[in-house]
Parts: structure tokens; sequence; C-alpha cells
């Protein structure tokens, strides 16, 4: 699978996440890790990329995230390991050539802790790739998104300078708001994330900054 195909169809959020993937030339072979992995749809489609050869490690502080890693990882045969840490304590049992996150920071008490942690376990010239969100530029009918159950809900805003702050030397960033009107996947996925049917209000999803970074 190449990073264009992703396995992640319904992702929104997945245009930006091949794109970085593209950058690097993810493929066959590679170790990841995918922290704050969730439900495990991005281990998964790491896992497709970097085939049997390869490893993602599904790292999450919630141990009830590893059922549902599991059964995806099982269903596509895929070579994911499940990890229960917190991203500030991240302890791996190798160096990665990809350490990643998305939507995490947001939820972490200390994004810079979890940054440097991520980076630290990045192998000489492997990478890290962080994607979050800036959730109040978003707007529904023009009024702006609010998240009021993260600690960090603007965090995208302040990844360049996270990242900076580590060892790693940043290679790339930028921002990328996916957007519509009427049904569609970003009302299915606003609907999901908020139970809010937007009808025919114009929606601007959070835009999600991507910092890429290499040591
Ligand atoms: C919104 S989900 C992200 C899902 C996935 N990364 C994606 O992009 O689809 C956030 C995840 O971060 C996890 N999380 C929250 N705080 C964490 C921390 N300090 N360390 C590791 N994971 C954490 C949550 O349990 C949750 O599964």
């Amino acid at each position: 699978m190449t990073s264009g195909e992703l396995g992640l169809r319904n992702d929104v959020y997945r245009r930006p996440l091949a794109t970085a993937l593209e950058r690097l030339g993810l493929g066959a072979g590679w170790c990841c890790a995918d922290v704050g992995a969730g439900g495990g749809d991005v281990s998964v489609a790491l896992a497709a990329m970097v085939g049997p050869s390869g490893r993602v490690y599904a790292v999450d502080s919630d141990p009830s995230a590893r059922d549902a890693v599991a059964a995806r990882a099982a269903a596509h045969g895929a070579q994911v390991l499940s990890l229960t840490q917190a991203a500030e304590d991240l302890i791996l049992p190798e160096k990665v050539d990809l350490a990643f996150c998305r939507f995490l920071l947001p939820h972490v008490i200390d994004p810079g802790a979890a940054i440097a942690r991520m980076a630290g376990a990045v192998r000489e010239g492997g990478w890290l790739v962080a994607q979050e969100p800036i959730t109040s530029a978003g707007r529904i009918g023009g009024r702006p998104f609010s998240m009021p159950e993260a600690t960090h809900p603007d965090v995208g805003a302040i990844l360049p300078a996270l990242v900076a702050g580590t060892e790693l030397t940043i290679v790339d960033t930028w921002s990328e708001s996916p957007a519509g009107i009427g049904p569609g996947p970003v009302a299915d996925y606003l609907e999901q994330i908020t139970g809010v049917d937007p009808g025919r209000d114009p929606v601007v999803l959070p835009p999600l900054v991507t910092v890429i970074a290499q040591r």
C-alpha cells in the first residue's frame, strides 16, 4: 500500500497524513510509533505500509484502546504492538524510524514533554511527524469551534515551537483544514465528534498543523 492509498478512505484528515508520509518515503521494513493511537486507524494504516518486515508500536495511555487496536490489526494481518504508556513517559523497546502523533497533544498534561520524549525515541536519520489542531480556528456557520474537555485545544499553534525545542531539525511545517457544506464526509465527521448535524451551515474543520522533523 502506498501513502496515497493509506487505507483511511473515510478519514477527512487523511490528506495531510498522506502528504507527510509521502514526504518521508515511508515503506517496507520501517519501525514506527503511533503515540496516542486511540482506536488504531493510523497505526493499522502505517502497518499496512511497512509490511510484515516492519513494526508499529501503538502507544496510548488508555488501556481500553488496546482491544480496538488489536482487533483492527488482526483484521488486517498487521504487525502492531500495543503499549499502554503516557506520551510524557514514552519508553520504547527500540529506536524508531518514525515517531508519529495526531490529535494527541490537546489531551496531554505537558505537550512539550510528550514531544521531547517522542524526539528522543527517533533513531539517527529518523523522523518525527506531529499533526495537531488549532481547534478555535475551525468554524461552523462562521462560529468558532471549541473543545472544552481538552487541556490544550489550540496546541497546533505552538507545535513548530515545541519541535524546535528538541534536538531534531525541522524539515517542513504547514497547516491544512478540511472544509465543506451540506452532506458529505466533513459533515459526517463533525456529527461524529460533536453530535451536531451542521445542515447547510458551512464547516471549516480545525486546521491541522503538521511538523516534519529529522534527527
Ligand atoms: C483523539 S484520540 C487520537 C486518535 C488517533 N491518533 C487519530 O489520529 O485517529 C487521542 C488519544 O490520545 C490518548 N491520550 C490522551 N492523553 C495521552 C497521553 N498523555 N499519552 C498517551 N496517549 C494519550 C487518548 O487515550 C486517545 O486515545
